[in-house]
């Protein structure tokens, strides 16, 4: 019988069977505690480190680590990260963990450092100068070791220059002791071939340097998430068979655990107890994994009107480029489609450039074959119609709650 009121609708939601034992398990920030094929990782972090809570004055301690996307960076890092934690409840210890894609500015990496160690300390008001200042008196006072996990650093250091390191790196000389232990992480080591030759060394010596995971791999890594997040006997050796083949085109854990869930949900949807390869089969045409959702997430609401008047312009001249020109024309239109004030073109240069450090479109110079010369726009590898609705939806989400403040 249908449900009749909005109430019985939700009721009979929550009473409806499920595969997921623990869902959460499978969220982009669940951090696993048993990461297959990275065991060898963790141990030589671990070697690494082990000097952090020796009582001896000890060199600094810094490592990058590099791979590719959905090599298990982030999620190593953050492994290690809670272990640390938990060896370390009763000794002085933080852990600081900051996405630069977030935290997009050096002023603001060292203002949450500084915060983390007393909440008092206002996000804004000091120069650069004077905030590093009082870091180190703050380091100094509390007397704390700190794992600074930086990730995605590249694109902090495309942004802001290399400058940033040696700050965060001189601050480190500045103190009584060695306060801060740190871990770089970035897609490749490309970041330290600006840096002077002693420092550009340094990190390479020290250095994790992830593979993409195979095919075996990502069997492994399906099946131990799998149970964490499953009933028993709800995704069978097939089924972890095809995500794992599907997924080893790119080599990338977060397309194979997406696939996980979007599998999980079709089962769901059609009320089967067990996982098939036809709900893999629809969560694939479902989920891309060119796509960090993440990433669009942290534009502001120009830049994704920027993004979305590109893509539908190619969308709609069927072709692999564009010309700025026609991206700035398309994205005036959509500005009145939402109502929104158009940016300046310096502005909307700015965006674009932008959305190009990030690796989401690529632009390039005109060749031959075009009047004068022109930057045309493409967007790289991607179905441009999953990107598109992604975008559509979260234009209208950041629009609600705008209007509503
Ligand atoms: N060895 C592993 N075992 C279990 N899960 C893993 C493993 N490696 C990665 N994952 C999972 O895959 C997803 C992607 O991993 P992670 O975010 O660490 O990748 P990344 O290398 O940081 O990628 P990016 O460069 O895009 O930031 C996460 O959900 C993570 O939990
Ligand atoms: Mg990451």
């Amino acid at each position: 019988m249908m449900p009749t009121s909005d109430e019985e609708f939700f009721n009979s939601l929550l009473k409806k069977p499920t595969v997921f034992k623990n869902i959460s398990c499978l969220s982009v920030t669940y951090i696993p505690p048993h990461l297959p094929h990275r065991e060898e990782e963790l141990r030589t972090l671990a070697k690494y480190f082990k000097t952090i809570f020796e009582e001896k004055d000890e060199p600094l301690r810094k490592i990058s680590i590099t791979g590719p996307t959905g090599s298990g960076k982030t999620t190593l890092a953050k492994r290690f990260g809670q272990l640390l934690e938990n060896i370390a409840k009763q000794k002085n210890f933080r852990l600081v963990y900051i996405n630069c894609r977030i935290y997009k500015s050096p002023y603001l990496i060292i203002s949450t450092l500084a915060r983390q160690l007393n909440k008092a300390i206002p996000p804004r008001g000091y120069s650069f100068e004077e905030l590093q200042d009082l870091l180190i008196r703050l380091l100094d006072f509390y007397s704390q070791k700190i794992l600074l996990i930086l990730d995605e650093v590249d694109y902090l250091i495309s942004r802001a220059g290399t400058d940033f390191l040696y700050t965060l790196l001189r601050i480190s000389e500045m103190t009584t002791k060695q306060w801060i232990s740190y871990i770089f992480i970035a897609r490749n080591l490309n970041f330290v071939h600006s840096l002077d030759a002693s420092t550009q060394s340094s990190f390479q010596t020290s250095h994790i340097s992830l593979d993409r995971y195979f095919e075996a791999d990502l069997r492994d890594i399906i099946k131990s998430r799998s149970e964490l997040a499953f009933y028993d006997g709800v995704i069978t050796e097939d089924a972890t068979e095809l995500i794992a083949d599907i997924a080893s085109k790119s080599g990338d854990a977060r397309y194979a655990i997406e696939l996980l869930w979007g599998a999980g949900q079709c089962a769901d949807d059609e009320n089967s107890p067990i996982v098939y390869p036809d709900h893999i089969r629809k969560a694939k045409a479902l989920i891309h994994p060119e796509i960090r959702r993440e990433v669009i997430l942290t534009l502001t609401l120009h830049q994704k009107l920027v993004l979305l008047a590109a893509i539908r312009k190619l969308k709609h001249t069927k072709n692999a480029y564009i010309s700025t020109n026609d991206a700035i024309s398309s994205y005036k239109l959509l500005c009145e489609e939402y109502n929104e004030n158009p940016r300046k073109h310096t502005q909307i240069w700015t965006y674009l450039k932008e959305l190009s450090k990030q690796d989401i479109i690529s632009t390039k110079i005109s060749g031959e074959g075009m009047r004068g010369k022109t930057t045309l726009i493409s967007i790289p590898d991607i179905s441009v119609e999953a990107i598109e609705d992604f975008l559509v939806k979260t234009i209208e989400n950041q629009k609600k709650t705008i209007e509503h403040r």
